[in-house]
């Protein structure tokens, strides 16, 4: 008998029936109504100190949000029951200077706490991420000084790996499970050589996990850095570096797979995020339905105070759904009940996004069409 079963993050916080969890959400969606997020990806800022090629956001300005501004807005999002705030994008977000404080607070208030960083502020804060944040993960994709410094053009490879090493023993003080620590690496054909030392990285720093992905390219409106055969071989090594390991840490690859890629044929398998829907021809349950219900279990507020719809359509003004001001009494619900919404959500229906489209929410669309489904075969189980 295997006694760990059910205890280990893989079993639990990674679990892919979570969406369980979201089921009377869920069910609201498949009727054709609306519901409040379960997740909010808040922007503290709109600026980073790193600058990667390839990076998802690279619009940045100079906004921060103001702590009171984030403190009314936590609240009421309290007040609309959104379970999770994930500190992630637009920028890094730890650079806002009230960071710290805010995911405390984030914390204190009930919410869980994800934190997505390039890791360059984590020695000064780490204390804090250890104490109030669920899950951390660090972008680290370059694995060595030099792959680091061509990357994400910064020097400060040596001070990240001292944070995470800061993280990593203060949980293990602290006896906390939380958070989940994990490093990413979104690698092209040009790092293949540096597959193995992404994966002795997190087996050296005793991460949780450690995910190995292609960057997106099309979806964010790049060409590809990769031809099919080069992005190929590079899944081929992911591959053979996660059945080599002995190690604890986790390996996870997510098995991105973009139209095109999809359209030559070349490539199959789902990714850990994702639904089954990643076949051989077809990347995600959107493109065979034409639809997308799911959008609305999460948003993404800048650090304008803006509101997008989904992760993808971050910073594309035509997505917005409109900026939360509390000076003029426009908070998050007002945005959220609003004609533009209503506008925006029609054409989300209709995947009209789908050239952005990373499917993250592709397992829960899953869920919403088989909910829309007749019920045959319910009495069997
Ligand atoms: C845009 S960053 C912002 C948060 C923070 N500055 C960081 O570095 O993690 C958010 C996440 O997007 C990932 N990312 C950025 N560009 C990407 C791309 N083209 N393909 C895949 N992931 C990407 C980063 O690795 C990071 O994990």
């Amino acid at each position: 008998m295997d006694t760990s079963f059910g205890k280990s993050f893989a079993d639990i916080e990674l679990n892919r029936y979570k969406f369980v969890s979201h089921i009377e959400k869920l069910k609201e969606l498949a009727r054709g109504g609306d519901v409040y997020p379960v997740t909010i990806e808040l922007d503290m800022v709109d600026f980073c100190n790193h600058d990667c090629w390839w990076c998802v956001d690279p619009n940045h300005g100079n906004n921060s949000l103001s702590p009171e501004f984030v403190s009314r807005l936590l609240q009421e999002l309290k007040s609309l029951e959104v379970k999770g705030i994930v500190y992630k994008g637009g920028g890094e977000g730890m650079l806002h200077s009230a960071f710290a404080e805010t995911i405390r607070d984030s914390k204190d208030l009930g919410f869980e706490v994800g934190v997505v960083t390039n890791g360059s502020r984590l020695k000064t804060a780490y204390k804090a991420v250890v104490q109030s944040a669920d899950y951390l993960r660090v972008s680290i994709d370059g694995p060595t000084e030099e792959t680091h410094r061509r990357l994400h053009k910064s020097r400060d490879f040596l001070d990240i790996i001292e944070g995470i090493r800061q993280v990593v023993s203060y949980r293990e003080e602290l006896q906390n499970r939380h958070p989940i620590i994990g490093l990413s690496f979104a690698m092209d054909f040009s790092m293949l050589e540096f597959v193995r030392d992404a994966v002795e990285m997190g087996d050296d720093l005793r991460v949780d996990y450690v995910l190995l992905r292609p960057p997106f390219f099309e979806e964010v409106g790049r060409e590809s850095s990769m031809t099919l055969e080069g992005k190929k071989e590079l899944m081929q090594a992911f591959e053979t570096e996660k059945a080599t390991y002995k190690g604890t840490t986790t390996i996870m690859i997510d098995n991105w797979t973009s139209d095109t890629d999809a359209r030559s044929g070349v490539f199959s398998g789902a990714s850990p995020r994702r639904g089954a829907y990643s076949k051989i021809n077809v990347n995600g349950i959107e493109h065979v339905t034409g639809r997308c219900h799911a959008s609305p279990l999460l948003a993404v507020i800048t650090a304008e105070g803006e509101v997008y719809p989904c992760c993808n359509l971050r910073f594309i003004k035509k997505w917005s759904l409109g900026k939360i001001d509390y000076t003029r009494g426009v908070g998050f619900a007002e945005i959220w009940q609003s004609e533009r919404r209503k506008q925006v959500m029609e054409k989300i229906h209709k995947t009209e996004c789908i050239s952005h489209c990373t499917h993250p929410l592709s397992r829960y669309n899953e869920v919403i069409e088989y909910l829309r489904s007749p019920r045959y075969h319910n009495g069997f189980v």
